[in-house]
């Protein structure tokens, strides 16, 4: 039985590191008496973004969010209405999903590869219809999707792509970050995410069109979304703000939702952001360490991959047992548990209840989902565990399988 490890003596899926960096960004923030947005929120955004390829960021309360604003944000530029179909993997957490029918939106699932866990691109083809207007591929764990196809299939029919890139900060295929192969990108910095600011989120976009009504959503469908407006210091006024009758802040020219956050979120995003090679290397070591363990038992449980000219970032460490391997996967969930080794489903979603209710019985027509909601599982390889740890792991699931 593994003794001394942290506070909780378990190895959690997720981990958060608050270092000095942080704790000094948050206390100049609230030493600056601003805690709506400022300046954090406005550097957070510019270099976020930036590292993901795209020239705008907007920060939101929560990944959800930042998703529900992008489809928002995309149904008012092009017209889309209540009959417009949204694609989306069979194999993802809920909220990519929720927040298309958030947006009033349909959603029409494709089946994913059985070695990535990612949508799979000639699922998305048979899936098009004349609603299709959109894909929304996520990168799951921070295993990268083929965009390349992806995109040759969006653009084929004339779709828009929208990245969900909650669990795949700084993943990059042939050298391309995650995030700027679409029209908007959105990413959740929730506790257990890579870059983290407690709860939150970020979307991302090149286009001035998408962040102007972006920053407009996100503080309730407000005229003026100028920096002065949105992430002002207090001291600087918005030259147009008063050209009109109505202060322009306080014109509300869309249905928009109260998703900001403020400076201590931002604070803890700019803190994250410095520390982030030192976080994902340490994500990426332990992962491959796993790996590196575990490789004998191949034969019985599929691992990751990182395949030449992807960088996988390893958010979580996803293991699936393959079917002529006879383990049954609650007990082996059970047997880690039982050594204080957290584990997770592989986000089942078509058999979700509230799913079964909307959508009735999906899960026949999705057989590679299928398989992975009924014998797939993640535990953690995050920046908090050290060396010792990964060989415990490896040591207890050797354990399991050579009994
Ligand atoms: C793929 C994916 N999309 C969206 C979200 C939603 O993010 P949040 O919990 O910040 O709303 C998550 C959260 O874990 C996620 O994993």
């Amino acid at each position: 039985m593994k003794k001394g490890y942290g506070v909780v003596n378990k190895i959690g899926v997720g981990y958060a590191s608050v270092t000095e960096l942080e704790k000094k960004y948050v206390l100049d923030a609230l030493e600056n008496q601003r805690l709506s947005q400022g300046k954090y929120v406005a550097e957070f955004e510019k270099r976020f973004s930036g590292m993901h390829g795209q020239k705008y960021g907007v920060m939101c309360n929560s990944g959800t969010s930042a998703l529900h604003l992008a489809l928002e944000t995309l149904k008012e530029l092009d017209g889309w209405d209540e009959n417009t179909e949204v694609i989306v993997p069979a194999i993802t957490f809920i909220a990519t999903s929720n927040a298309c029918l958030h947006a009033g939106l349909k959603v029409v699932f494709a089946d994913v590869d059985p070695l990535t866990y990612n949508i799979d691109p000639d699922e998305i083809e048979k899936h098009i219809t004349k609603n299709t207007k959109c894909i929304i591929p996520v990168h799951t764990f921070g295993m990268p999707c083929d965009m390349n196809r992806i995109c040759a299939v969006a653009k084929k029919h004339g779709l828009r792509i929208i990245e969900d890139c909650a669990e795949a900060h700084f993943a990059s295929l042939g050298g391309k970050p995650v995030g700027s192969f679409s029209d908007i990108s959105a990413f959740s910095t929730y506790v257990a995410h890579t870059i983290t600011t407690g709860v939150g989120g970020i979307v991302c976009t090149n286009s001035r069109d998408c962040v102007e009504i972006l920053r407009s959503l996100v503080a309730h469908g407000r005229a003026c979304t100028c920096e002065r407006c949105i992430a002002s210091d207090g001291k600087t006024v918005c030259q147009k703000r008063m050209q009109t009758e109505m202060d322009r802040r306080f014109t509300f020219v869309r249905l928009g939702y109260s998703y900001r956050v403020g400076e201590i979120e931002g604070a803890l995003g700019l803190a994250q952001l410095e520390r982030k090679d030192e976080i994902i290397d340490a994500h990426h070591r332990n992962a491959e360490l796993l790996t590196e363990g575990l490789t004998p038992y191949e034969n019985l449980l599929q691992l990751p991959r990182e395949p030449e000219k992807i960088r996988h970032t390893y958010m979580m460490y996803p293991i699936l047992i393959k079917k002529e391997s006879g383990i049954k996967r609650n007990d082996l969930v059970h047997f880690l548990e039982k050594h204080q080794i957290e584990t997770r489903p592989m986000l089942p979603l078509l058999n979700q209840p509230i799913y079964r209710k909307i959508f009735g019985d999906l899960e026949k027509d999705y057989s590679v989902a299928r398989y992975i909601d009924q014998h797939g599982f993640y535990i953690g390889c995050h920046h908090g565990l050290k060396e010792e740890d990964i060989s415990y792991i490896v040591q207890v699931i050797k354990e399991y399988v050579s009994r």
